[in-house]
């Protein structure tokens, strides 16, 4: 209460003062301007480079306590007790020269002890509520221990489910990543950085990782400018525009150029054009790893390289605090580049409130898994889960269903549940579907528990049989099937996307039984599973989701909740399809889908009577699922689409409604999809692109008008001659459901 009548106070305040708070933190504050450059004015060469170097805790706290005190660490990460960093930062704060604060960082991605879906699952549920409040939950329980940093979110545009990383990530769609990246930033940061519940994120990698060649982690990638303009770059400049206190590098390079020495991106792109104020970070040892890269010839040139383009903090390669005395002496990088980096560190020191009190006291207990937490990653669970399949409603789960078959490596896997990128979520506290599912259905059906194998590669064949002979018992099989946590995130490319071990072998075996057979998966990617979701009477899909898990799938299941998720990410069929994603270009030689395949095609046929067009002979053109596809235990109609204008100049916003029905027996939520198509631009435009969305609750039977507001402006795009416009000329729309479904409407662009 004490803290509602603080804000009230505040506010009054600020109106009689006339003055109002910094939009989201950025935007020059004269009081923080003036500290920090009397702070730069006092500091030596050393002191600089010092806040530049970030260090990963090596656990010797006397050590690091000693550098500190010399004032040689601006930044630890990997440090999470409280009481350690508590110390560290009264050395920085008592017993350094200048008494700067440390700034604390850790890789909180979905969440810090309360794990939510992966960024991919939380991409599913197009819900950029849910992930700003994940976000905020994660900034909560992870301040509480005094980390004020965090390396998110990631937001690499990710096409290849080869990538391990594209679990980290908001899937394939500009326009989504956009959305959701603003979304998590704002929940990290709330409304102010200096709350001692805020965290500054970090959206990465800084740009075109998930490009990497062949879906190889780390791999070079090559973007044409106009391309990073259009694709990789929008989601950074909306996560700036949202704030963001730091931006990290990637590890690639592109066109040759390590993103880590990129001044054009560094300087031009972020500071000049967008005006970014915060820091920018290294990704780890980025910097001296453009020695590998062969971009520089040893520590000195790497530094240097990287200091002149920009990078602000160097993340534990040490080449800066190392180096940089030299270099400044060879005038190979001058202070004055080092002051403005060290600027940018400090300037977010103090927005942080770091100066004022880097200390924290709030008892950890009260904060980790709240039962708030949990039940909000309970729902964003829910929500990042996709129906694939419902053959004659296997789902919901019947009421006459007395004998459950629970099978699967995924179906008890608290550890794999949570995913990738989890240092501090503990399994103890995952609530497995199994576990759900006892919970809540124990009294009322027979459960059955054979998990036939013990992990997502076990290819122990014994298993099978064992679940084949229990589903005789069963009046439907719960099979629960997909990766292991550590088959997806950093390092983690895989090249083929079929489903590891004997899964795929347990599942074909129980559908032999004839017993509806509900396959759930649990991944951190797009799985090549089509003949898996053949077998199965129904599929859902789920990335890895988190704590909550269990409870939000046995709640989908029996109906409790119904599924909304639609796919963030292409499906392909096979994995010599990617990379494929629904915003492609046309080419000269569209796909008319009505090619001759591979078991059609006649002995000797002429060279020239197949195809012709851009497709292939053995999987055709379309994907298993594409983008924004998910069903529901109900059905929706999209009708009378109907547009503000038909003609509309480049300064104008239309207005778009249509009705939208749920035609079916359930109260249910679909995700309304809003797609452009630019018919004829100054370059090949795609097919479509996404240019709004809205999750639209329904009850049973019930129609709405549902209405989006679409600036002319949101349809620039960086043209022929390099320049972000509005092209004049003809346009298709579309509403619905998912990329690939609706008839469009067309209007006009006019000068
Ligand atoms: C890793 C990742 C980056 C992460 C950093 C710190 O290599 O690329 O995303 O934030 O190092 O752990």
């Amino acid at each position: 209460m004490k803290d509602k009548i603080a804000l009230f106070v505040f506010t009054v305040l600020l109106l009689l003062t006339g003055c109002t708070p910094a939009k989201r933190d950025t935007g020059v504050n004269k009081e923080i301007e003036r500290k920090v450059d009397e702070l730069v004015r006092k500091m030596t060469l050393e002191e600089k480079l010092g806040q530049m170097n970030q260090i990963s805790s090596w656990g010797n706290i006397e050590d690091m306590s000693n550098l500190v005190r010399k004032g040689q660490i601006g930044s630890i990460l990997n440090e999470v007790e409280p009481a350690r960093i508590n110390a560290m930062q009264k050395v920085a704060m008592e017993e350094s020269r200048l008494r700067i604060p440390l700034l604390i960082a850790r890789d909180v991605i979905h969440g810090f002890k309360t794990i939510f879906p992966i960024p991919l699952g939380q991409a599913a549920s197009f819900n950029p509520a849910l992930a700003e409040t994940g976000a905020r939950v994660a900034a909560i329980e992870t301040s509480s221990v005094g980390i004020r940093w965090t390396f998110a979110p990631m937001i690499d545009i990710s096409r290849d489910p080869r990538w391990g990383r594209i679990a980290e990530s908001f899937g394939e769609d500009v326009y989504l990543t956009s959305v959701m990246g603003a979304a998590t930033v704002k929940g990290f940061q709330g409304d102010s950085l200096s709350d001692p519940t805020s965290i500054a994120a970090c959206p990465k990698h800084f740009i075109g990782y998930g490009a990497a060649e062949g879906g190889r982690d780390y791999n070079s990638t090559n973007i044409p400018e106009r391309q990073l303009r259009n694709v990789y770059l929008p989601p950074f400049e909306e996560a700036v525009k949202a704030g963001a206190a730091t931006i990290m590098t990637s590890f690639n390079d592109n066109d040759g150029i390590p993103s880590t020495a990129n001044a054009y991106l560094l300087k031009t792109v972020l500071r000049d054009e967008w005006k970014f104020d915060g820091f920018v970070v290294s990704d780890w040892a980025s910097v001296t790893e453009m020695i590998s890269h062969g971009f520089a010839a040893d520590n000195a040139e790497a530094a240097m390289k990287a200091i002149n383009a920009g990078v602000d903090m160097e993340m534990v390669s040490a080449s800066y605090i190392g180096e940089a005395p030299g270099l400044v002496k060879e005038y190979k990088v001058k202070e004055s580049d080092i002051d403005e980096a060290v600027r940018n560190i400090l300037r977010i020191k103090f927005r942080l409130g770091l100066f004022d009190n880097p200390y924290v006291d709030v008892p950890q207990k009260e904060v980790f898994y709240a039962p708030a937490h949990l039940a909000d990653a309970k729902e964003a669970a829910i929500q990042s889960v996709i129906l694939l399949k419902n053959e004659k409603n296997t789902l919901p789960v019947s009421a006459s269903v007395k004998t459950v078959l629970i099978t699967g490596p995924m179906a008890d896997a608290p550890y794999e549940q949570l995913g990738t990128w989890i240092f501090d979520g503990e399994k103890s506290h995952t609530i497995t579907p199994l576990k759900a599912i006892r919970e809540m259905m124990g009294n009322e059906v027979q459960i059955i528990y054979e998990p036939a194998l013990a992990y997502s590669r076990d290819v122990n064949p014994a298993g099978v049989a064992k679940a084949v002979e229990a589903a005789k018992k069963a009046d439907i099989i719960l099979a629960f099937v997909g990766e292991e946590s550590i088959l997806s995130g950093e390092a983690h490319s895989m090249a083929g996307l079929d489903l590891q071990g004997n899964q795929s072998d347990l599942i074909l075996s129980l559908a032999k039984t004839g017993k509806p057979l509900v396959t759930t998966v649990m991944a951190g990617r797009p799985l090549t599973i089509e003949k898996e979701v053949n077998a199965s009477s129904a599929v859902l899909y789920s990335f890895h989701p988190g704590t909550m898990g269990g409870p939000a799938l046995a709640d989908l299941l029996w109906g409790k909740a119904v599924p909304s998720g639609k796919t963030p990410v292409t499906f392909p069929k096979m994995v010599g399809q990617i990379p494929m994603y629904y915003s492609h270009n046309t080419t000269g030689r569209p796909a008319t889908r009505k090619e001759v395949l591979l078991k059609d095609i006649p002995v000797e046929a002429g060279q020239t009577s197949l195809g012709c067009t851009s497709f292939y002979l053995d999987a055709g053109f379309d994907p298993l699922y594409p983008f924004g596809y998910g069903l529901s235990y109900t059905t929706f109609e999209y009708s009378n689409i109907r547009l503000s204008a038909s003609k509309l100049k480049k300064n104008d916003t239309m207005t778009i409604e249509f009705d939208l029905a749920n035609t079916g027996q359930v109260a249910a939520t679909e995700v309304a999809q809003l797609y452009v198509q630019d018919k004829v631009g100054s370059i090949a435009r795609p097919v479509k692109e996404l240019k709004r969305f809205a999750r639209i609750e329904l009850q049973a039977g019930e129609k709405k008008t549902v209405s989006f507001e679409l600036p002319m402006s949101d349809l620039a795009f960086w043209n022929i001659d390099m320049k972000k416009e509005v092209e004049a000329g003809d346009f298709n729309l579309w509403v619905a459901g998912c990329s690939q479904s609706g008839t469009p409407v067309s209007f006009e662009v006019i000068d």
